[in-house]
């Protein structure tokens, strides 16, 4: 049995639609208000468990709030095939999840996103916790761990626990904001790498084959680096030990019939296409079928509000020859 262990926060995202975006000191009507999981790793967990067989076990391992809170009741109830138990740590003394509140600016599909989150981070030795804990109780010493990039010391000696202890683990991380100190480093110890256009754009790289090329000196060997780009699509690189590099680039996947609607987590869909790429077809899917893929799955995720039915959407409507969807 092989194990998908996604690593990183857990929030409760309150999406307002409005018809413009707010200004300071009014009043405004929304149009719509959603519930559901956000966070990176939720995201992308959610499209995975639309796709995996029985071949592998999906984990969701991240701080939660107490395990009798309604935002623990939540997550519970918001997966058929994730895990969250015995990989999620409860925090005892608090009810609330990391939240977001987001306005979706139905003008301009813009998203403002305003976050709180009391929850204190995982510390390096819960991470080794769980880890071993998961090890030991469910078997699980292959597969991937992912890791969103956010807690970047204390990924970096996770990864480090991974590689010295559970050596049948592939390693990916997200480098998604731009901000954020110590991704670099990240990169640089990981197998597969997925960065974004604003992590990009935030070190002055002007375009996905510029970052890619550039991040190809800092990576491991033979590291697999994709950088994708919104509308404009997305690049990946698949490095080899012997020097040798295999580019693959894709435009964006778009439908003449319908409209971009809703772009949350359209780098975490991209991330579970990838994943679900790797884990099933690692060895029977090229890089640009692999590519190709999880860009069609973004593509099909914008036009359509959230993550529900993606599997299903793939199977009934793809043109990709090579994939044939298991049929429910
Ligand atoms: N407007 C769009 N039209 C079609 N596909 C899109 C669009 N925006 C994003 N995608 C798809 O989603 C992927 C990730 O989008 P991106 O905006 O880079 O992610 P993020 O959610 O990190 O901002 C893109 O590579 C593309 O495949
Ligand atoms: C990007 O360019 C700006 C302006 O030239 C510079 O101030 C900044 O330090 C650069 N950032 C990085 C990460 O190199
Ligand atoms: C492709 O590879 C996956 C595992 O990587 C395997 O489960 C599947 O049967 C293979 N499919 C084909 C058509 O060879």
């Amino acid at each position: 049995m092989k194990h998908i262990i996604c690593v990183g926060a857990c929030y409760l995202d309150t999406i307002l639609t409005v018809p413009k975006f707010p200004t300071e000191d009014s009043k405004l009507r929304a149009t719509k208000l959603t519930r559901r999981l956000g966070g990176n790793c939720p995201n992308t967990l959610s499209v995975l468990e639309q796709f995996i067989d029985e071949s592998i076990e999906l984990h969701f391992l991240a701080v939660l709030p107490s395990e009798h809170s309604g935002a623990t009741k939540f997550i519970r109830d918001s997966y058929s095939k994730v895990q969250i138990d015995p990989s999620c740590i409860y925090r005892v003394a608090y009810d609330e999840s990391p939240s977001s509140y987001i306005f979706q600016n139905g003008e301009t599909n813009s998203r403002t996103i305003v976050n709180y989150n009391e929850l204190p981070e995982m510390t390096k030795e819960e991470f080794v916790h769980q880890a071993h804990l998961l090890s030991v109780s469910k078997e699980a010493v292959e597969g991937w761990y992912h890791f969103e990039g956010r807690i970047p010391d204390i990924i970096l000696h996770g990864i480090k626990y991974l590689r010295a202890s559970l050596p049948g683990f592939k390693i990916s991380v997200e480098a998604e904001k731009p901000g954020r100190e110590g991704l670099q480093e990240l990169a640089s110890a990981a197998d597969a790498v997925f960065f974004s256009r604003s992590w990009a754009e935030g070190h002055n790289y002007s375009s996905a084959k510029e970052c890619l090329t550039a991040q190809a000196t800092l990576t491991l060997p033979d590291a697999l680096l994709c950088c994708t780009w919104g509308s404009a699509g997305a690049v990946a690189l698949q490095k080899s030990g012997d020097g040798t590099e295999v580019w693959q680039s894709v435009n964006a996947w778009t439908m003449k019939t319908r409209e971009v609607r809703d772009t949350i987590g359209a780098g975490d869909t991209f991330i579970a296409g990838m994943l679900f790429a790797l884990s099933h077809h690692g060895e029977n899917w090229s890089l640009k079928q692999k590519l190709e893929f999880a860009n069609e799955l973004a593509g099909r995720k914008v036009i359509q509000e959230g993550f529900a039915d993606l599997a299903g959407q793939m199977g009934l409507n793809t043109k990709l020859p090579w994939y044939t969807p298991k049929l429910a």
